[in-house]
C-alpha cells in the first residue's frame, strides 16, 4: 500500500522504515530539511538499537523516501500517519498541539477523497473529534492507533506490538488500517477496535499505570530508607505474586524521558477542563514521588561527603534517561548532575551514547570520554543511568583514581557486595550500606 508518515521522529523514523519492511511504498515526511536530506540518505538521526540498519535496508530497497513536501504525501499515499510530538506546554502541564494541528494543516488541503489519516501521536483525550470535522470536510477518514513503542525497543515494539488499537467511527476506515497491519494481524497480534476517544484515552491510561508501578516501588523504598528494610528483596518478593509481576518494579532514581513525565501532566491538565480532576489527583503524587528520589540522591551524595558538595568533585555515570537510549528529555540523571552543581560541585558526566546531546543543552557541565576519565580525582561517584558498561565495571578501574571510594547506586543495579568488598562505601536508594 502507498503510506505517508508525517513527523520523523524517533516514533515516525521507525514507523516509516518498519512500514517499508512490510513491502509498502512509504514517504516520510517532516519541516526538518536536515533531518530528511539525513533520513534520505540513511542516516539515523538518534541512538535507537536495529534502526540504523532496517533504514538504510529499506531506502536501499526504494519503498521508502523522505521530503519536506506535504503535497508529496498528498499525492502518493492513500493512508497517511500522523506522527508529530505533542511536548508538555512551557510553564504549563498541558500538552502542546502545536506540531498535531501544523501537520494537519499542511496535509488536509492535499488529500484524496477517500483517503485515510491515521493519528498515531498522543493527544489529550477529545482531540481526534476535533480534527474529525477537518479530515471529513475532505472526504477523508480519520482513525485513531496510538503507540506504545518503548525507545531502545522501537523496531521491536513496531513491528511485533503486543496489540493493536484503533479508534474509528467508521467500519471501513477501521478495516482500511488492519489492511496495512495486515501480517501482524495474521501472526496473531490481538486488536481493539474502539472509539476515537478510548483510543486515545487508552495511550495516557497505559503510560499512568507504568508510571504509578515505578512511583509505587519508589514510595516503599522511601519507607524502606527509614526502617531499614530493603527495597530489592521487596520487590522481588511482591513481584512473583502474578497479579503484580516483576515488570517496572525497578526501584531508584525513578522514570524520565519524553512520554511518561509530560503524558500524566497532560492527562491531568485534560481531567481538568473535563471536570474530572479528582479522578486523576493520585497522578500528582505520582510525580511528586518521582521527583523526590531525585531530590534524595543528591542528599545522598551530600551526606557522602560530609554534609555539603560544596568543593567536590563528583562523578556522574549516566546522562540518557534510560540505556541504549541517547535522549536526553526530563533525564533524572542530568537533572541530579545539576543539582549538584548548583550545590558547589564540580561534576563530570559520562555516558557511552548520549554525550552530544548533553553538552549540547547542557553545556556548563563538564564531560569526560570514558567512566574512568569522569571518576579522576571524585570525591563521591553516582551511578544514574543503568547502561550496561556500567554494571561491567569492575570497582578496581575507579579505585585507581577516585579520590575517596564512595558511590551512589541511582538504579540498584550495580553488585553491592563487590563494591563494598573492593573498599567502596556503596548507598543505594532503598537500601541500607552492607
Ligand atoms: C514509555 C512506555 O514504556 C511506552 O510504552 C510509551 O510508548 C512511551 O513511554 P519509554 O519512555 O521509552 O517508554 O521508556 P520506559 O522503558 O517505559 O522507561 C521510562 C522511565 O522509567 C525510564 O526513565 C526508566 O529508567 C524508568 N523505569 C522503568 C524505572 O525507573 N523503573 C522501572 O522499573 C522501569
Amino acid at each position: 500500500m502507498k503510506l505517508s508518515v508525517i513527523g520523523t521522529g524517533y516514533l515516525g523514523a521507525t514507523h516509516a522504515a518498519a512500514m517499508a519492511s512490510l513491502g509498502h511504498e512509504v514517504l516520510g515526511v517532516d519541516v526538518d530539511a536536515a533531518k530528511v536530506a539525513m533520513l534520505q540518505s540513511g542516516t539515523v538521526p538518534f541512538h535507537e538499537p536495529g534502526l540504523p540498519e532496517l533504514l538504510a535496508d529499506q531506502v536501499a530497497s526504494g519503498r521508502l523516501r523522505f521530503t519536506t513536501d506535504a503535497a508529496e504525501a498528498g499525492a502518493h499515499a492513500d493512508v497517511h500517519f500522523v506522527c508529530v510530538g505533542t511536548p508538555q506546554r512551557k510553564g504549563e502541564y498541558a500538552a502542546d498541539l502545536r506540531y498535531v494541528d501544523a501537520a494537519m494543516a499542511a496535509l488536509v488541503p492535499h488529500l484524496r477523497a477517500g483517503s485515510l489519516v491515521v493519528g498515531k501521536s498522543t493527544v489529550p483525550v477529545g482531540t481526534a473529534a476535533r480534527l474529525l470535522e477537518q479530515v471529513e470536510a475532505a472526504d477523508a477518514d480519520l482513525v485513531w492507533n496510538p503507540e506504545f513503542l518503548r525507545e531502545g525497543f522501537a523496531v521491536e515494539d513496531t513491528l511485533r506490538p503486543d496489540r493493536i488499537v484503533i479508534g474509528a467511527t467508521s467500519e471501513r476506515a477501521a478495516k482500511t488500517l488492519l489492511d496495512v497491519y495486515e501480517s501482524m494481524v495474521t501472526a496473531g497480534t490481538p486488536v481493539i477496535s474502539t472509539d476515537l476517544a478510548t483510543a486515545e484515552l487508552v495511550k495516557v491510561a497505559a503510560n499512568s499505570f507504568l508510571a504509578t508501578k515505578i512511583s509505587f516501588i519508589n514510595a516503599m523504598a522511601e519507607v524502606c530508607e527509614a526502617t531499614g528494610a530493603d527495597i530489592t528483596s521487596l520487590a522481588e518478593a511482591i513481584g512473583h505474586d502474578a497479579r503484580i509481576g516483576h515488570r517496572f518494579l525497578r526501584a531508584g532514581l525513578g522514570f524520565g524521558g519524553g512520554c511518561l513525565p509530560k503524558d500524566i501532566r497532560a492527562f491531568m491538565a485534560r481531567a481538568g477542563e473535563l471536570g474530572v480532576d479528582q479522578a486523576l489527583s493520585f497522578l500528582k503524587e505520582v510525580d511528586s514521588i518521582n521527583q523526590r528520589r531525585r531530590a534524595r540522591t543528591v542528599d545522598l551524595a551530600r551526606e557522602m561527603c560530609g554534609g555539603s558538595l560544596a568543593g567536590m568533585r563528583v562523578c556522574v555515570l549516566g546522562a540518557a534517561f534510560k540505556p541504549d537510549s541517547d535522549d536526553i528529555r526530563d533525564s533524572p540523571a542530568l537533572d541530579v548532575a545539576l543539582s549538584c552543581q548548583q550545590q558547589g560541585a564540580a561534576v563530570r558526566v559520562y555516558d557511552p551514547y548520549a554525550m552530544d546531546n548533553a553538552r549540547t543543552s547542557f553545556p556548563t557541565l563538564a564531560y569526560a570520554d570514558s567512566a574512568v576519565d569522569a571518576a579522576v580525582d571524585a570525591d563521591v561517584v553516582l551511578h544514574l543511568t543503568e547502561w550496561r558498561e556500567f554494571a561491567e565495571l569492575h570497582p578496581a578501574e575507579l579505585s585507581a583514581v577516585v579520590r575517596e571510594r564512595r558511590i551512589v547506586d541511582g538504579r540498584n543495579t550495580l553488585d553491592r557486595e563487590l563494591w563494598t568488598r573492593e573498599g567502596w562505601t556503596h548507598r543505594a536508594l532503598g537500601r541500607q550500606s552492607l
